[in-house]
């Protein structure tokens, strides 16, 4: 097989995630182009692939000014970002592979679906946690109809407290007047998506939903608390210390320092502390009166009869997602992060009954260190094969299929914000 030519278009985290697939299969992929209105990102990836500068760009006009030849485009560019850079490419023909979320409200979703029909193109969605080992099994055991007729999914989001406050009160996605989406579609339409994926053999019909910020509030600030970090008197005590954090312990680094504007591994300590001086990084996170919730739950009905419920909360003591489904044969629960799967079922056996339970390991199917318990890998290895015409995948489906999910968090907005039950008309 002919590697495949991929462009990148948003030369960030993920898209070098996507990426980082040329590298581990040159024979499947290459990367011919890249793209990004940020010269330091540019450069990064564009060395890292060794792009000519013919073919490195500043934006997508630029990339569709020159014409390039290649079979897809990686659209890796931040959420606010994607409905005109998806738009565009759409229009010239590209086939594309769009990062979550699609767009930020259903009109521009429904456009871009009719547009890709229109011309003909695929327009693949990353639903990195639908490739994962954990959800793919369960998908498999549910169309086998494993545990019968779906009644009642339970989900849980639980998001480490460092990781909330990185991402969602102080980070790029902690605004939606900013960044265009909120929590729940920033963070959960992996999850809504999940819910009406699993549950594909029926349409969701109504959803409804509370949710508030009620712990990243001013309310809430420890005594004596300063409206940065580094001179906060509750410094040794303080859980979101960004000092800690940052400085010490340099989690999430690839997020927290690019505002400084260099390459990743030239930056000195020196400097990670003025940053952190004057960045939103290095604020009190309970002053920042950013405007995202901090827990939420979202309750969808389904046509067939189904009820399906999600709960997001941040700021946890260890993060991770938990599904629960209950059917008319048998229930399958786990953590994806612990890569078990339990199946349990009552069965009638010898003129009574009987109790089984059964769990499945799946972690010898997940290599170390890998990002999103192995979805992201496997994701872009089915997005090979479809390319290469292959249409065996149950994780990927045309952008039809990706609809639902981000309906219903677009509808679970709506609802929370109105305080009203959303009908849907799908
Ligand atoms: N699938 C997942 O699990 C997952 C996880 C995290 C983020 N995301 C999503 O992936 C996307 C990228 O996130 P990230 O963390 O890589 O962000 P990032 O900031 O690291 O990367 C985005 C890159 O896009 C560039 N960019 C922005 N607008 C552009 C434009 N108009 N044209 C060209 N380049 C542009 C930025 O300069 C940046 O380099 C976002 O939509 C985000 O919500 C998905």
């Amino acid at each position: 097989m002919k590697p495949i030519k991929a462009a990148v278009l948003g030369c960030g985290d993920r898209g070098n995630v996507y990426a980082g697939y040329a590298l581990l299969h040159p024979e499947e992929m290459e990367i011919v182009a890249v793209a990004d209105i940020d010269a330091v990102a540019l450069k990064t990836t564009g060395d890292k692939y060794g792009i000519p500068d013919t073919l490195r760009f500043k934006d997508v006009d630029e990339f569709l000014a020159a014409d390039v030849k290649c079979d897809t485009v990686i659209n890796a560019t931040m959420d606010g970002a994607h409905y005109y850079t998806a738009k565009k490419l759409i229009e010239r023909g590209y086939d594309q592979l769009l990062e979550k979320p699609i767009v930020n409200n259903a009109e521009e979703l429904e456009e871009l679906k009719d547009l890709a029909e229109e011309k003909g193109v695929s327009l693949i969605v990353c639903h990195v946690l639908r490739y994962t080992p954990f959800y793919k099994y369960i998908k498999t055991l549910l169309n086998a109809g494993e545990i019968g007729r779906i009644f009642t999914m339970e989900m849980n989001e639980h998001v480490e407290l460092v990781h909330f406050a990185d991402s969602f009160v102080r980070g790029k996605w902690a605004d939606e007047r900013e960044c265009g989406s909120g929590l729940l579609l920033q963070k959960c339409s992996h999850d809504l998506d999940l819910m009406c994926w699993l549950n594909n053999f029926t349409k969701p019909k109504a959803v409804s939903s509370f949710g508030s910020r009620a712990y990243f509030i001013p309310e809430n600030a420890p005594e004596g608390a300063t409206e940065f970090c580094y001179n906060c008197p509750n410094g040794k005590t303080c859980l979101y210390c960004a000092q800690k954090i940052h400085l010490d312990l340099d989690w999430f680094y690839f997020q927290t320092w690019r505002g400084i504007g260099k390459p990743l591994d030239e930056i000195t300590r020196e400097e990670k502390e003025e940053f952190l001086k004057t960045s939103d990084y290095g604020r009190c996170v309970y002053t920042l009166r950013r405007d995202l919730v901090d827990r939420q739950t979202v309750s969808v009905a389904f046509k067939d009869g189904s009820v399906c419920l999600f709960t997001v909360v941040g700021g946890c003591s260890s993060g991770g997602r938990f599904i629960h489904i209950v059917g008319s044969k048998g229930e399958i629960s786990g953590k994806l992060e612990e890569n078990k799967i339990k199946i349990s079922r009552t069965v009638r056996k010898d003129g009574g009954f009987e109790k089984t339970t059964e769990i499945v390991d799946l972690s010898d199917k997940i290599p170390e260190n890998s990002k999103h318990s192995n979805g992201d890998m496997s994701l872009m290895r089915e997005y090979v094969r479809f390319l290469c015409g292959d249409r065996s995948s149950i994780s990927l489906t045309t952008i039809d299929d990706s609809v639902s999910g981000h309906t219903c968090v677009y509808a679970a907005e709506k609802s929370r914000k109105e305080g009203k039950t959303v009908e849907l008309e799908l």
